[in-house]
Order: C-alpha cells, then sequence, then structure tokens
C-alpha cells in the first residue's frame, strides 16, 4: 500500500520557549531534528496572537525547510494578514483553520459551506501563487464538497474529537471514525488529497493511517511531549514505524 506522509507540527516548541520568554528551545533546532529522524515536512500554525510560532519563526522555518527540500506546511486563519504572510513566504502549503482566540486549540473544523464566499477568493489567491491549499474540516463530506468547490486540493480532516474519544473510552469512537472513512472516502471521490491531523497519538494513529485515501498526517502536540521522555527523533521514528505498520495492514 501507498507510503503515508508524516509532517511533524513543532508549534509547542515554541510554547515551551515562550513560557519563559527565552530563546529556547528553538523550534528551528526541533525543524532539523525532525527533518532528520524522517519527517517528509514541517508544520507550523502562525495564529494571530502569536501565542507560539512568531513571525521570524516561519521566516527562518521558510528558510529551513526551503535548504532542506522539505515542505513547509503553514497553518492559518483566513485572515487579510495570515494571506499576506503566506504570500510573503511561499510556503508549499497553506492549511486554512477556524481561529478564535479563547480556544486552547483548534477545535473543529472550518466551516467552509457556510463561509464560501470569504474563503473561495483566498484560496484562489495563495493558489494562483503557487501554495497548495488545504482546508481543515470536521468528518463532514458536505464539508469536503464545499472545500473542492471552494478551490482547494487537499482536506485535512479534523481528528481531534476521534482521538478524545478514543483516550476517554467512549462509545462513540467507533461512530466517529466510520465518519473520518466516509469523509476521505468522498474527499478522495471529488479528487481531493486527503490529510488528517489534531490529537493522534502512539493508540490513534493506526486506525487512522489504515484509512486507504489518507496521504499525510501532521501531528505536533503528542510527539513533542513524547520528545521529553524519548527525544524527538525516537519519538518521531516510533509514529512513523505504527503509520507504516497500519498500511501494511498489521493490527495494533
Ligand atoms: N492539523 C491542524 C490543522 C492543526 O491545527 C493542528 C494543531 O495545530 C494539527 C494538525 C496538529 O495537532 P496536534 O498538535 O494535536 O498533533
Amino acid at each position: 500500500m501507498n507510503r503515508i506522509r508524516l509532517g511533524v507540527n513543532i508549534d509547542h516548541v515554541a510554547t515551551i520557549r515562550n513560557a519563559r520568554g527565552s530563546t529556547y528551545p528553538d523550534p528551528l533546532r526541533a525543524a532539523e531534528m525532525a527533518i532528520a529522524a524522517g519527517a517528509d515536512g514541517i508544520t507550523a500554525h502562525l495564529r494571530e496572537d502569536r501565542r507560539h510560532i512568531s513571525d521570524a519563526d516561519i521566516e527562518a522555518l521558510a528558510a529551513i525547510t526551503r535548504k532542506r527540500g522539505r515542505p513547509l506546511n503553514f497553518e492559518m486563519a483566513v485572515t487579510a494578514e495570515m494571506e499576506t504572510i503566506a504570500l510573503a513566504h511561499l510556503p508549499h502549503a497553506a492549511c486554512l483553520v477556524p481561529e478564535r482566540r479563547e480556544e486552547r486549540t483548534t477545535e473543529g473544523g472550518l466551516d467552509v459551506a457556510g463561509g464560501h464566499n470569504a474563503i473561495a477568493p483566498v484560496v484562489r489567491r495563495l493558489a494562483d501563487a503557487g501554495i497548495r491549499v488545504s482546508c481543515f474540516i470536521d468528518a463532514d463530506p458536505a464539508q469536503a464538497e464545499a472545500s473542492k468547490s471552494a478551490g482547494a486540493q487537499v482536506v485535512e480532516l479534523h481528528t481531534g474529537a476521534y482521538c478524545d474519544a478514543v483516550r476517554e473510552g467512549s462509545p462513540e469512537a467507533g461512530r466517529m471514525l466510520e465518519a473520518l472513512r466516509v469523509t476521505a472516502a468522498e474527499a478522495a471521490r471529488l479528487g481531493l488529497e486527503v490529510h488528517a491531523g489534531h490529537g493522534i497519538d502512539y493508540e490513534t494513529v493506526k486506525p487512522i493511517a489504515a484509512i486507504p485515501q489518507v496521504a499525510e498526517l501532521n501531528i505536533g502536540h503528542f510527539l513533542i511531549g513524547e520528545a521529553i521522555f524519548t527525544g524527538l527523533g525516537p519519538a518521531i521514528q516510533r509514529m512513523r514505524a505504527l503509520m507504516d505498520e497500519a498500511r501494511a495492514g498489521r493490527a495494533a
């Protein structure tokens, strides 16, 4: 079965750095280490409140990923400010996410169906600049359809609710996984590339990686947390191995 890509999100290295207002730990160093450990790409979210990644980080990450020949996936809210920054750095990909200041993380997917008129022109301008545009959506085939009609080339399925359900032992987990499967199949049928991310850990990665249409996973918080105990390289390598096992059809 085809290999699935792993994008490593290094936002929370910056969260730790910013907790002390210091210069370390450096997300650039984490990006270099992630690439050395086999990450297929680097993902970073420049939030409007700059709570973790800074403008200078994005500039440096754009340079480093270009130098290393790895794609940078720039997660961004659909705002004029973020669009200007994306167009200035021309990352390989931009993932459009909803953003609310009071949220702790990206809670829920982008409502592409409801926000079509605001989202489609941004998708077009980014795509015209050569950026692969992805919409971060909930497991809902209607949102995949709306992403296609807005001009996106990719959808990233929000796996957070499923991962939380597994960790909580909720009986809803199976239904949520099925919704991810159905949406992935529908998105692929529409000609969209399918990515997935949010909340993925060693326990939840295999059922998600086993969804045949999923071409890329973006994983951050868990890997950065594991890095405290095992180091970032080994954490990435273990995640990579689990993804490969899932693709090869080997059970957990
Ligand atoms: N994908 C998207 C679109 C995200 O917003 C995030 C969180 O920044 C992730 C993936 C990674 O999620 P996590 O840090 O929970 O692995």
